[in-house]
This record gives structure tokens, C-alpha cells and sequence, in this order.
């Protein structure tokens, strides 16, 4: 499996019989070849093998729903010829991006969320494993619910081409381009001191989204060493940083702000560090692959 979240599941397509009959079953409903996916009909099992067989650069996936195939998607790196671009300039402006293309092949599952979330789904692991932050689409204009769609998946207008498979129609390109976190523990208890000016200045000059944590404001206790994330992930203690662990795993960056204290980061904040011993523990005793220790 590529990928799990909730009810949603992403695994790589097979390159068997079983996989490409799935496909041709979805593909002959006329429901799910209305707007998209519809320059081969009468798709047949020869030409749905030649269309999906695995072997090209595009990443080729069945959708799970509640642990039942529900559609496809495909993810690829944005190359020249990826869309029928009209400048150098717009293939500069996405070659990091990753290009996808889906559809949902059982009707009856339509408008559950599924296409939406699986799209979150697959950003957040192109992200996590790839460093992927921009992410197209390019549904044909005349793809009304199409392009409402992606427009509510966050995807907004970039340019129009010539549809990829068909001189007759035009596209439109997509771009969802998700922003970088940064988080801040501030150390020091003074609302305006020289600490919170220095970090000013740096807000100013970071770009996407910063959340701040104020040590001497939140409601985050110390470690209190129960040993709980020896044997299990995370940490027991509910409090505020509950939902600052979850912002340390999406987030870009991390700077620790403080001042001096009798030579040492000030001891609130160093109580607000004592809770990431969780991190030290999952990677020492539960061998958690994604900590790397230093
Ligand atoms: C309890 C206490 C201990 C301090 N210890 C040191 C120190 O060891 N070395 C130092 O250079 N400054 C020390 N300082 C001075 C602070 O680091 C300095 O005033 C700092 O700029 C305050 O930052 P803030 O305005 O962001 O709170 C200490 C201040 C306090 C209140």
C-alpha cells in the first residue's frame, strides 16, 4: 500500500489482468467516460493494457474506499510534454510540480469526498516523501463539474492549452501550490522584549504559514518521564502540545527562540522541550523508521 488515511487507501496498479479488467469494467460506464477519459471508446482490454500498462514514468494507482477499488488515479512529474504548453516560460514555472489525472469508477460512490480526499491524501505523501509542493491538473473547459472540482480541491487557474488528446478541445492547467510552516517556540516571557522583536523581523521574511508557541502562555506541562513512549507512540500527557506534535510532523521548519538565562534557553521552554523525548524514544526504542536521529 502506497498510502492510508481514514477510509481512503492508494496502492500502485498491477500490471495484471485482474487491474486492467478492473479498469475496463469502470471505463465501459458511460457515466465515468462523459468528460474525461474518453479518447479511446470503446476502451478494450487491448487498449487498456497499452494505456495503463506500468511501465513509464507516470505513477499509476487503484483508489480503496473502506477497502474496496473505487477509481484510479495517476501522478508523474511535469515534463515539456506533459501538457501541450505555449511558452518555455509556463513549463518553467511548474517543471517541480507533479501533474494528476483520476476518476472515480463507481458512480454510486460519487459524491462521498473520496476524489477530494484522496487527493489530500496523495499531496501529503508526494510532499512527505518527494518534498512535492505544487501539484496540476488540466480538465477540459468544457469539464464544467470538472473544473469545479478542482477548484474546491484548492487547484487554482494557471493557463489554457490544446486538450492533450484531442486538437479540438482546450484545457485548462490547474496549480495547487501548498505553502511552507514554519514553527516557533518562543522562549521568553516578555510579550514585546528583545526576543519577540528578533522574531518579528524574521516573520517578515519567511514566506507561508507560521504558528508560534508561546512556552510561558500555553498550557504544556514538562515531561514527567512515565516512560509511556518507551513502549507506544507519543505521549500521554493531554495537553496543548498534543496539538503541536501534530504541527512538528507537517511542519518545514522549526527555530527555537530564547534568551539567555543564567547560560541556558529560559526554563520554560526548556520544559516545553522536555516533551519531545517522545521523539528521542520512538526512534531508540521503537526503531520508528521516519526519525532519523542526528
Ligand atoms: C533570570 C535571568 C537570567 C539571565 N541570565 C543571563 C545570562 O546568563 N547571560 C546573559 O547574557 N544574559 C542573561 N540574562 C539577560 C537576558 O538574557 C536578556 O535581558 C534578554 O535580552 C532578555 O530577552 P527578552 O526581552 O526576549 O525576554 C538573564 C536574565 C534573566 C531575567
Amino acid at each position: 500500500m502506497l498510502t492510508s488515511k481514514n477510509d481512503i487507501s492508494i496502492r500502485s496498479l498491477e500490471n495484471t489482468e485482474k487491474d486492467f479488467n478492473l479498469l475496463l469494467k469502470w471505463l465501459s460506464n458511460e457515466k465515468v467516460t462523459e468528460h474525461s477519459w474518453n479518447e479511446n471508446l470503446p476502451w478494450t482490454i487491448g487498449k487498456v493494457r497499452e494505456e495503463f500498462s506500468t511501465d513509464d514514468e507516470t505513477n499509476k494507482c487503484i483508489i480503496l474506499y473502506k477497502g474496496e477499488e473505487a477509481g484510479y488515479i495517476q501522478y508523474y512529474p511535469i515534463e515539456k510534454d506533459s501538457y501541450k504548453f505555449e511558452s518555455e516560460k509556463d513549463f518553467e514555472a511548474l517543471k517541480d510540480a507533479y501533474g494528476f489525472d483520476m476518476f472515480i469508477g463507481v458512480p454510486e460512490l460519487w459524491g462521498k469526498g473520496i476524489a477530494k480526499n484522496t487527493l489530500l491524501l496523495l499531496e501529503e505523501y508526494l510532499y512527505k516523501e518527494k518534498g512535492v509542493r505544487k501539484f496540476t491538473s488540466d480538465p477540459e473547459i468544457s469539464n464544467k463539474n470538472g473544473l469545479v472540482f478542482w477548484q474546491k480541491a484548492g487547484f487554482k487557474p494557471f493557463s489554457e492549452v490544446e486538450a492533450y488528446d484531442n486538437p479540438e478541445e482546450k484545457s485548462l492547467i490547474m496549480v495547487k501550490e501548498m505553502e511552507k510552516k514554519t514553527l516557533i517556540f518562543n522562549g521568553s516571557p516578555r510579550k514585546n522584549g528583545d526576543t519577540k522583536s528578533l522574531l518579528n523581523i524574521l516573520a517578515n521574511n519567511l514566506e507561508g504559514e507560521i504558528k508560534t508557541v508561546d512556552c510561558y502562555f500555553e498550557n504544556i506541562s514538562p515531561c514527567l518521564d512515565c516512560r509511556y513512549c518507551h513502549k507506544n507512540k507519543g505521549c500521554c500527557i493531554k495537553d496543548n502540545m498534543q496539538e503541536i506534535y501534530k504541527y512538528i510532523e507537517e511542519c518545514d521548519s522549526i527555530v527555537i527562540a530564547s534568551p539567555v538565562y543564567f547560560s541556558e534557553v529560559t526554563g520554560k521552554l526548556l520544559a516545553v522541550m522536555s516533551r519531545l523525548q517522545c521523539y528521542f524514544t520512538a526512534s531508540r526504542f521503537l526503531k520508528d523508521p521516519h526519525i532519523h536521529q542526528a
